[in-house]
């Protein structure tokens, strides 16, 4: 099933604290399947629900698509916040109505050009080896796919950061912000 509004330009944006709400729904929506692929395997609603819970306390750094101003597809880069390793790890979900519509390949754009901003090294994606959406996307990005009897690890090697790579990431969050702003409920009648 295709979602049939998505906007041809979504806002996509970082996720804060005050996201919390929406990052709890959208982990509600994902459905078995969805799950399994973004988990490795079932996973219980208590466990999604805790897990949604503790993503942003456990330090990890979120972007976030809002297609139709509800967020529908996340993000993840898993390390701590103020000493990113030179290795980390990301993760992707986009609920089922909303997949292949380019959101995911959106987000892993962003999360990699903040990796490799914090001076990620090796970026490790971890996926079922049935997994050939995700391996797609990895390899257009050059990852290198080990493979062992369950699973893909796709590894990307990152170079330092550039002044360009630091610009392209402050150019993204500031026209995820006003994007965000324009779309706010009412935000068209005030400019009006
Ligand atoms: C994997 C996932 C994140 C991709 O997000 P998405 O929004 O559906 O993907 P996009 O629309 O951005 O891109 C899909 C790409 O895969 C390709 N694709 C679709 N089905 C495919 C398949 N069966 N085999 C190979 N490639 C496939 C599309 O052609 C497209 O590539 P292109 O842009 O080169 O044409 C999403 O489907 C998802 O959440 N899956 C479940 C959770 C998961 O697997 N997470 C990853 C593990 S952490």
């Amino acid at each position: 099933m295709v979602a049939g509004i998505a906007s041809k330009s979504p806002v996509i944006r970082r996720l804060w604290p005050t996201d919390q709400d929406q990052i709890s729904n959208h982990f509600s929506r994902l459905n078995e399947q969805v799950r399994r692929l973004r988990f490795g395997g079932a996973v219980s609603d208590e466990f999604v629900e805790q897990y949604a819970g503790r993503l942003i306390e456990l330090g990890s750094l979120l972007y976030g698509a809002f297609p139709d101003g509800e967020l529908r597809a996340l993000g993840e880069l898993r390390g701590l916040l103020d000493d990113w390793p030179v290795t980390a790890e990301a993760a992707f979900s986009v609920q089922e109505p909303w997949q292949d519509q380019g959101l995911g390949a959106a987000l892993m754009d962003r999360v990699v050009a903040a990796a490799q901003n914090r001076g990620v090294k090796s970026l490790h994606m971890i996926c079922l080896r049935e997994n050939e959406k995700m391996r797609h996307l990895a390899l257009k990005h050059d990852a290198i796919l080990h493979f062992n009897r369950y699973e893909v690890d796709a590894e990307l090697e990152r170079p330092w950061p550039t002044p360009f790579s630091l610009a392209e990431e402050i150019a993204g969050d500031a026209k995820g912000f006003v994007q965000a702003i324009l779309r706010w409920p009412g935000a068209s009648a005030q400019g009006a």
